[in-house]
């Protein structure tokens, strides 16, 4: 059985980007249908990062995408960096007058979804996309099966990839699902959530001679930490008391406030970039188009980033026929992507203590740590990436 659905922008992927995109679209008039081949429950249960920028969150707010970003969301006005024993401050608000909001990935999906179902949106969850047809086309579609294995067609005069770092769409943009720009690291993140309260107001990134750890937080009650692992690292191998003592040790001088763990994953590190953004009508943004390493919680806030260009794009090319900001598109997004993959590479490998460091390299990050903390400009550098640039620069 076959059916057909005609829509103006098909989306893929129910993510941030997708579901974003989307809210965005709508209220300028553009009708869209997303789909997404996991259930609404494991989209609203997978435990992602959880900074936000000040310009995610106004990006969030002011279209009504959530307001819980601005009510439960916890401002972070600086972060600390630690190595050889000592503690340092980054003071994003003396610094760069900006801060971050911690508020997790998966509550701005369940803020998204609501808005979009509240909205009347074509949100389909179980339906998975095999492949993207006719993208030099006026007449893209996406191909795809649904929960019950029945052929979807979902003709549009607009395709979007917005999924993840195993997009299909990829292969119909750039001529195959795994061309980029990529890099590999020889590290990993063990991350846990626990029922205790935090260790510390601020989270803290520690540079250690055992390896890199991040102490940061959920709330009141539930703390998030990650430490550096081997990439092939079992979550099941590590107990509990394990577990504590490969954190503890990384953050010498301050004592974790323990508590049962009750979630526990290895995140492999990955940069990634793929060779294009766009091909005639069909764009991939988000994971889709490029993945960060999460030291820095670039990746969602990079997806929202992509979306305000794509959306003005898009709107200029349904509504007033005009291609020019989608030929655009792609150099834009990517003069900030590139600069987020930096910034997401400086700060994992100024950070982690990489399996075959020499002492050459251990003093030498030392002393880029240094050199950081204790210059006003360094200090500057780091807040002003970690906050993000100004989404206003994009347009
Ligand atoms: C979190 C994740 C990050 O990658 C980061 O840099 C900061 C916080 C988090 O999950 O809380």
């Amino acid at each position: 059985m076959t059916a057909t659905v005609t829509t103006r922008v098909a989306i893929i992927g129910a993510g941030p980007a997708g579901l974003l995109l989307s809210h965005l679209l709508a209220d300028a008039g553009i009708e869209s249908v997303v789909i997404d081949q996991r259930t609404r429950e494991e989209i609203e249960n997978t435990i992602r990062a959880g900074i936000l920028e000040e310009g995610t969150v106004g990006v969030l707010s002011s279209s009504g995408a959530s307001d819980r970003v601005v009510t439960a969301a916890s401002r972070h006005e600086g972060i600390e960096l630690r190595f050889a024993g000592e503690g340092y401050r980054i003071d994003f608000a003396a610094l760069v007058g900006r801060a971050v909001y911690l508020y997790p990935q998966h509550e701005v999906l369940k803020d998204l979804i609501r808005a979009r179902l509240a909205g009347g949106q074509d949100l389909r969850f179980g339906v998975t996309a095999q492949r993207v047809e006719g993208a030099g086309t006026d007449r893209p579609a996406v191909i795809a099966t649904d929960a019950e294995g029945r052929t979807l067609t979902i003709e549009a005069e607009f395709v979007v990839g917005a999924d993840g770092s195993r997009s299909v769409a990829r292969a119909a943009v750039s001529g195959s699902s795994t061309g980029g720009y990529f890099r590999e690291y020889p590290f990993a993140w063990f991350g846990i959530l626990c029922e205790a309260p935090p260790s510390s107001e601020e989270l803290i990134y520690s540079n250690s001679p055992d390896g890199f750890a991040l102490i940061s937080q959920r709330s009141a009650t539930v703390q998030r930490m990650y430490f550096q692992c081997d990439p092939d690292t079992d979550p099941a191998a590590y107990s509990e008391e394990q577990l504590w003592d490969e954190l503890q040790k990384r953050v010498p001088g301050t004592t974790l406030a323990q508590g049962p763990i009750f979630q526990r994953d290895v995140l492999r590190f990955r940069s990634f970039v793929a060779h294009e953004l766009l091909k005639g009508r069909v764009a991939l943004i988000g994971d889709a188009a490029h993945t960060v390493p999460p030291t820095g919680a670039k990746g969602m806030n990079l997806a929202v980033a992509d979306v305000v260009v794509l959306e003005k794009a898009l709107r200029a090319l349904l509504l007033e026929d005009d291609s020019r900001p989608l030929e655009a598109f792609p150099e834009k997004a990517l003069h900030r992507i590139w600069k987020a993959q930096h910034f997401s590479w400086w700060m994992t490998s100024m950070l982690h203590v990489a399996p075959d460091a020499s002492d050459f390299d251990r003093r030498r990050q030392l002393g880029e740590l240094r050199s950081v903390v204790e210059s006003e400009h360094g200090r500057a550098y780091l807040a002003e990436a970690y906050t993000g640039w100004p989404l206003e620069g994009l347009t």
